[in-house]
């Protein structure tokens, strides 16, 4: 039985509204559902038992519900005891295409991709004969402006920490000029000390999210409980703006907090950090920390002190890159004068690396970037096929579109509940929008009413709420989330 999700919005009236637009979701998963489908509570019994024994074997306890992956479809995920909730947020804004996508079907059962699941490569020492049209076809094509080289990871975490290594590796041999190695630093970095092992380090900003390994870990700002009892490196960390909204009131106070940051960045470079901070690393919007925003002007300031300094600039794109900001790429928004040094991927890619623009930070020598796998071709086939997608069905226009459709609608929707939500940011910044509860508390129950009403939906920072849906989200399924969210603040 479908259970009715709507108060103010009733089920039959979004389904109308649905049925007005055609679009890539239409076409593609013509068997979506229009509304939620509700069954039973969210977990429900069967979900409550399977997660039950999952947790004899595997540590579970974040587990929001036990998915049935086979049955999930666009939009649309389905729970082990067959609800279907609208997901806006996406395997943590990491599946681009919806899912069982029937392109990333097709070639799943190709027989390239049945070469590349049942041998894997180690890619740096046996790549295979199609890997580098593979990259060009897939990966490279979709490069930022400017970018033409790419190393490949595994996760988000590893795509940053190789850029690290590359950045580390190219000053080092920069100050090192035309001489080889010498013995006492062949010598001293056996016993982990310098100069063998670089003194230098990364730079990061408060509240910033760049993954959990060790290297990545210490550039993370944004929870302690991520970071708690893992060993760190002493490395420098700078303030990140933070914007008070609506953006238009607070023009002169926001540019002045920007210069307030960029003024402190260049004190730490000049400071404590004088020639030793080899990269500097910053997310477009800071996801996990709140879905922080900061103005262009604000990010070629970084770049222009970066480029003053000798620092490489790394973007780390790995939540904000593949179209969900209205560009392939978020830092696209800001018309750099010179682009970033290097940019790292994962998430909706499938596939994770980085992208880099001089040659040189490829490291002299072989084998230094290096570990088993280097990537894997399987990702980027699949890789591939979602920048054909996203190409032939206009996915980044479509978008940017949809996101203005939705920013237009929520922000007008809270005008109605201004104690509930609040500082609504992401304009044009297609669908990747967030809003602040007024605590942790209420947000919880704000995220546990819209799953009982057949969304789910992601939070982030302290009592942020982000959205994070596919690229195949269009106006109808922006519909469907404002009437849910309407109910739920009407009923807070
Ligand atoms: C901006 C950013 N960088 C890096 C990471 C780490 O990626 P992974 O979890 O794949 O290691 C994340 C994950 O959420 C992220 O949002």
């Amino acid at each position: 039985m479908l259970r009715s999700v709507h108060r103010t919005t009733s089920a039959a009236r979004i389904a109308q509204l649905a049925k007005r637009y055609s679009s890539y979701a239409s076409s593609v998963f013509p068997d979506e559902p229009s509304v939620p489908q509700l069954k039973t509570e969210v977990p429900g019994p069967i979900g409550t038992q399977l997660n039950t024994n999952l947790g004899d074997v595997f540590d579970n306890r974040a587990a929001y519900f036990v998915t049935d992956y086979y049955n999930s479809i666009g939009n649309y995920i389905s729970d082990a005891d067959g609800n279907k909730l609208l997901d806006v947020y996406m395997q943590i804004a990491s599946i681009g295409l919806g899912y069982n996508n029937p392109a990333l079907k097709q070639v799943a059962k190709s027989d390239e991709m049945t070469t590349a699941l049942i041998n894997r490569p180690a890619l740096a020492c046996f790549p295979g004969v199609d890997y580098q049209k593979v990259l060009e076809d897939g990966i490279l094509k979709a490069a930022p402006p400017g970018m033409t080289k790419v190393w490949t990871a595994t996760t988000g975490s590893d795509a940053n920490e190789t850029a690290f290594k590359a950045a580390f590796m190219l000053q080092a041999a920069r100050d090192r000029g035309s001489r080889d190695f010498n013995q006492q630093e062949l010598i001293s970095v056996m016993n982990n000390e310098a100069p063998g092992a670089s003194e230098k380090c990364i730079l990061s900003f408060d509240k910033a999210f760049h993954g959990r390994l060790f290297g990545s870990l210490s550039t993370t700002r944004s929870k302690a409980i991520h970071k708690l009892d893992i060993p760190a490196f002493p490395w420098p960390k700078a303030p990140f703006p933070a914007l008070k909204y609506p953006l238009k009131d607070f023009e002169n106070e926001n540019k002045q907090e920007e210069n307030r940051c960029l003024e402190q960045l260049e004190d730490i470079i000049v400071g404590k950090g004088k020639g030793n901070i080899a990269a500097l690393i910053v997310e477009p919007v800071q996801s996990e920390g709140g879905d922080n925003h900061a103005s262009a002007s604000f990010f070629q300031g970084v770049r222009d002190i970066t480029l003053k300094h000798n620092i490489f600039m790394i973007v780390d794109e790995v939540q904000t890159g593949v179209a969900a900001t209205g560009k392939f790429w978020a830092h696209e928004h800001w018309n750099l004068s010179t682009p970033p040094d290097m940019v790292t991927f994962s998430k909706k890619f499938q596939a994770a690396g980085f992208y880099f623009r001089d040659p040189e930070l490829q490291p002299r020598q072989a084998y230094r970037q290096f570990n088993t796998w280097c990537g894997d071709p399987s990702k980027a086939l699949i890789a591939r096929t979602i920048v054909q997608e996203i190409e032939a069905n206009n996915l980044v226009a479509a978008t940017a579109s949809v996101g203005d459709y939705l920013f237009n609608n929520l922000s007008s929707l809270f005008e109605k509940y201004p104690g509930h939500a609040s500082n609504i940011r992401g304009q044009n910044m297609g669908t990747f929008i967030a809003w602040d509860s007024p605590n942790a508390d209420h947000r919880a129950k704000f995220l546990l009413a819209c799953r009982a009403k057949g969304v789910n939906i992601g939070g982030c920072g302290e009592a942020a709420i982000r959205l994070r849906p596919s690229l195949a989200f269009n106006e109808s399924h922006a519909d469907v989330l404002c009437g849910i969210i309407e109910n739920v603040l009407g009923e807070m």
